[in-house]
């Protein structure tokens, strides 16, 4: 069977992609490369450069490619640029999304993994978040994703779409310096870009109540969940299922505490510049990742360590990491040794 993989010269769709291979999976890119690079698109893999908005190019190429089954992650997903232009976040992430389903419905198309967001939960209220925790998303970008997840549902039911929706948490690392993350606008690249300018990485509100006073974020390296969309697509090709499915490593960190691990990896002095808490930061944003091991049959194992060893030498390819430290109670790379 044949996967159209859309989004697939993005950051994230890059690795899914090398993923899929891996795994053995045929598979075809669509894109329309607004943000997207075609060189992250292996030359032996077909690439579609055309929008999702447009029906009759995505009619052409499934029934061209006899595709089986869609991988979903072509979409915009800057929470800022949401607020500043929300009507083209609804055109995109949900008039696409629709699109999209119309022409897999037309073509016959059964199998639907979705690229949802835990922004579609705003603020949770607990240690940890579960997909049956409400969505109050805060943002036209969460609420897109919202959309998008409500839309796939129903068409699951009334069409016989089989489908997976999956919840990313905080997506980091690269697999590779060419795949790397270079949107700009996570934590990450903000503060890879800030050390390589000789600047001060900046932190928004160190008066949360925590451990050191900074957000406590679910950092998931890419490749982890990359592989994610693998179990998820061999799921909705097995059985007929509407499944919702965090994909984080169940364990957080402290944006300083990110910040000391660049320092240790880099040798570089991350001591940052605090700014004011930004609107709509939640304090804590952990994922239950319980469902995605149950159901999946898949867990996160790569560590902070290799996650911030990755997006360094993308961003300072000369560069020589160092460990991480190993901490007293454990390795402190590890999702599991992380403390939420
Ligand atoms: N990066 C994250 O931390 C994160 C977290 C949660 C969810 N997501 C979701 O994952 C998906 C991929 O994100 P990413 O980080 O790889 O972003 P990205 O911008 O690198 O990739 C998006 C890809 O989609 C393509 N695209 C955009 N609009 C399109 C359209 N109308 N038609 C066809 N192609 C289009 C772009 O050219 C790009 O290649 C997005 O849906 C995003 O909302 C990302």
């Amino acid at each position: 069977m044949r996967w159209l993989l859309t989004g697939g010269a993005g950051y994230i769709g890059a690795h899914v992609l090398r993923a899929m291979q891996a795994a053995d999976l045929e598979v075809v890119v669509f894109d329309d490369l607004s943000t997207g690079d075609p060189g992250r698109v292996p030359a032996a893999v077909p690439l579609v450069v055309g929008s999702i908005l447009d029906g009759a190019t995505l009619r052409r190429t499934l029934g061209d490619y006899q595709i089986g089954g869609v991988v979903h992650l072509a979409g915009k997903k800057a929470v800022a640029e949401s607020v500043a232009d929300p009507l083209r976040y609804y055109r995109e992430n949900v008039v696409g999304t629709l699109t999209l389903l119309e022409e897999m419905r037309t073509a016959g198309v059964g199998r639907l993994v979705f690229s949802s967001s835990a922004a579609v939960y705003g603020t949770p209220a607990g240690e940890t978040v579960e997909e049956t925790a409400a969505t109050r998303p805060e943002s036209p970008y969460g609420r897109s994703k919202l959309v998008g997840e409500w839309m796939v549902q129903d068409a699951a039911a009334a069409v016989g779409i089989s489908s997976v929706s999956l919840r990313y948490f905080n997506v980091v690392g690269c697999a590779d310096p060419t795949l790397a993350d270079t949107g700009g606008t996570n934590l990450f690249p903000l503060v890879m870009r800030a050390l390589m300018d000789g600047a001060r990485p900046v932190v928004y509100g160190a008066d949360y109540p925590t451990r050191d006073g900074s957000c406590i974020r679910d950092f998931i390296h890419v490749q982890d969940l990359a592989e994610a969309h693998v179990a998820a697509a061999r799921l909705v090709g097995w059985r007929r299922c509407a499944e919702t499915v965090n994909i984080g490593c169940g364990s957080g960190h402290t944006v300083l505490e990110v910040l000391d691990a660049v320092g240790e990896v880099t040798g570089r002095d991350t001591t940052p510049t605090i700014s004011p808490r930004r609107p709509g930061d939640p304090v804590r944003m952990v994922a239950a990742a319980v469902k995605a091991e149950r159901l999946l049959g898949w867990r996160a194992s790569r560590g902070l360590e290799a996650m911030v060893v990755s997006a360094w030498q993308a961003h300072h390819p000369d560069s020589v990491a160092r460990r991480l430290p190993v901490h007293p109670d454990g390795p402190a790379a590890g999702p599991a040794a992380a403390v939420a």
